[in-house]
């Protein structure tokens, strides 16, 4: 089996690659990877899944920078839904593209959320959201909203906890928000789903995140217990406090029921990914 593995340069590309190591990997970036190719050029999209002929094509590859999103939305467009026009229509119908999305696609009010009940409130999750659509035109794709956590393994770029962590361990002062909830789930369990969600040919949208969930503050108190690390310098606080930014939801926990009934498996807890930092 041939897996295509696209936005592998990015944070969570590292343990994609190692969560398919037991299948072919090629791995693509614009600037790195096996092969470099702007997944917004159709040419160049067909001429690499033509020469590469994958049976499944996890595509990472997108423009995660909310606030630059909101700022730009055409680079927005062009990277979080073009790319995935271009791979669906450029992939054999028999491969799987597996369209890894967001859990900001939802309004944020009062989650969980389920599948349908999406309503971005940013460009970022507007351009996610239209993304799921340009890769579900593709007979055989599934999309996964999720977010996530964990050491990065990636220079320069850093992960929510390595943040949280890298402040409490040198002491600075930080906050921790208090009004955004969310289920995220570690990178390499995240990247085993994502394995086994392509063993098992699933197609549709899904959730994927942990049960349940906290607020951020929460979850960094969980950080810092586990890690061992000081917390007089947080303080807890409300994302509201941030000027200039983009609008976010504040809730976007998931109901993550309908992954685990295809999947026939609870999906864990948020106490139990952060004991796998
Ligand atoms: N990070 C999170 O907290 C989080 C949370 C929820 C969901 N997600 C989703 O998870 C996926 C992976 O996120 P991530 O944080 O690992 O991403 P990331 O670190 O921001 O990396 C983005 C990757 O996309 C590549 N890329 C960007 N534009 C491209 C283009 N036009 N053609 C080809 N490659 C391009 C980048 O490499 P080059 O710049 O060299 O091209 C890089 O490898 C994304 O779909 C994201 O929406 C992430």
């Amino acid at each position: 089996m041939k897996t295509f593995v696209t936005g592998a340069t990015g944070l969570l590309g590292p343990y994609v690659i190692e969560a398919f190591n037991d299948t072919d990997v090629v791995t693509t970036a614009r600037r790195g990877g096996d092969v470099q190719c702007d997944l917004t050029d159709l040419d160049a999209t067909r001429q690499a899944i033509e020469e590469l002929q994958p049976d499944a094509v996890i595509h990472l590859a997108a423009l995660t920078d909310v606030d630059q999103c909101e700022r730009d939305p055409g680079a927005a467009k062009r990277i979080n839904v073009d790319t995935a026009a271009n791979l669906a229509a450029t992939m054999p119908v028999e491969a799987q593209l597996v369209y890894i999305s967001t859990d900001q696609v939802y309004p944020g009010l009062g989650g969980p959320y389920r599948e349908s009940d999406t309503a971005p409130v940013n460009v970022y999750g507007q351009s996610k959201l239209d993304g799921e659509q340009a890769a579900l035109r593709h007979p055989n794709s599934v999309c996964l909203r999720t977010n996530l956590f964990g050491a990065s393994r990636t220079d320069g770029r850093g992960s929510l906890s390595d943040f949280m962590a890298g402040m409490l361990r040198e002491e600075k002062p930080v906050t921790f928000f208090e009004d955004i909830f969310f289920s995220p789930l570690h990178m390499r369990t995240l990247s085993g789903f994502i394995r086994k969600i392509v063993r098992n040919q699933l197609s549709g949208v899904f959730n994927l995140g942990c049960r349940g969930g906290a607020s951020k503050s929460d979850f960094g108190f969980m950080v810092a217990e586990h890690l061992g690390l000081p917390t007089r310098t947080v303080t807890v606080g409300v994302s509201t406090q941030m000027p200039d930014r983009a609008p976010r939801p504040s809730d976007m926990r998931f109901d993550v029921s309908r992954i685990e009934a295809v999947l026939g498996t609870e999906m864990p807890t948020l106490e139990e990914e952060v004991r796998k930092l």
